[in-house]
């Protein structure tokens, strides 16, 4: 299923599962969609395009059905080498939303071309330092960029500067209607001037999860999001 139109033009907190309690996965999805989240950041590592190996579309497949009950979506964030030969696998695992690393792929255009055609929202990641030229050859094949704020592979970590100072530059290189997902060491401190970059999808592992209480970090997450004026 692919990501509804409406959710592209707005402001979105997406919880990162990466740093959630996987002894009650389900709960803590639960729990951070009672309070007002629409979409579900899942990240998949292989131990091979980054030094950690988290889950596949087995878990994808065993949240699915919770997050599409309430209405939400799952974006799918593949931190793997050789994206192209899983995105059939996580699409009917129930992903909604699926980026692919830029960097991590030999035929980038046909692995876009792929995406679309098994009917997911298509999104493009891209690490900290890299070029930003790829996006312009695939921006009209794209319905969103990952914009990764930190070095993949691990939650909890701070943010790079750089990365999120060349935000405006991926919004200016993006279709209007196209959406912009900023990635890694966002939290209360940080998450106005990440809209203010021009990202509208925000996703947050630590800060919600790591939280005493992840509802309550995400209606003040949420309350900092709504003061922000749409770009
Ligand atoms: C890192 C992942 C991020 C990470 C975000 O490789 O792609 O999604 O989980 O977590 P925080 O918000 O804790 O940096
Ligand atoms: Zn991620």
């Amino acid at each position: 299923m692919a990501v509804p139109a409406s959710l592209f033009k707005e402001t979105l907190l997406l919880p990162s599962i990466l740093s959630a309690d996987f002894s009650r996965l389900g709960e803590q999805i639960e729990m951070v969609m009672d309070a007002g989240v629409r979409m579900i950041h899942v990240d998949v590592m292989d131990g091979h395009f980054v030094p950690n190996i988290t889950i596949g579309p087995l878990v994808v497949e065993s949240i699915a059905p919770l997050v599409h009950r309430r209405g939400g979506a799952l974006s799918v964030h593949l931190m793997i080498e050789r994206p192209e030969v899983f995105l059939r696998a996580f699409v009917e695992a129930g992903a909604d939303a699926v980026s692919l690393h830029a960097e991590a792929c030999r035929n980038l255009y046909h692995a876009i071309e792929t995406l679309k055609s098994l009917g997911a929202t298509a999104g493009l990641a891209i690490n900290p330092g890299s070029s930003l030229g790829v996006i312009g050859e695939v921006a009209p094949l794209v319905d969103y960029v990952l914009a990764m704020t930190v070095n993949p592979g691990f939650g909890g970590q701070k943010l790079i500067e750089p990365a999120l100072a060349r935000l405006p530059k991926i919004r200016r290189l993006l279709s209007p209607s196209a959406a912009l997902e900023v990635d890694g060491g966002i939290n209360q401190e940080n998450i106005v001037r990440a809209v203010e970059a021009g990202a509208n999808w925000i996703v947050a592992g630590a800060a919600v999860f790591g939280a005493k209480d992840p509802a309550a970090e995400v209606r003040r997450l949420h309350n900092l999001l709504t003061a922000v004026p749409r770009l």
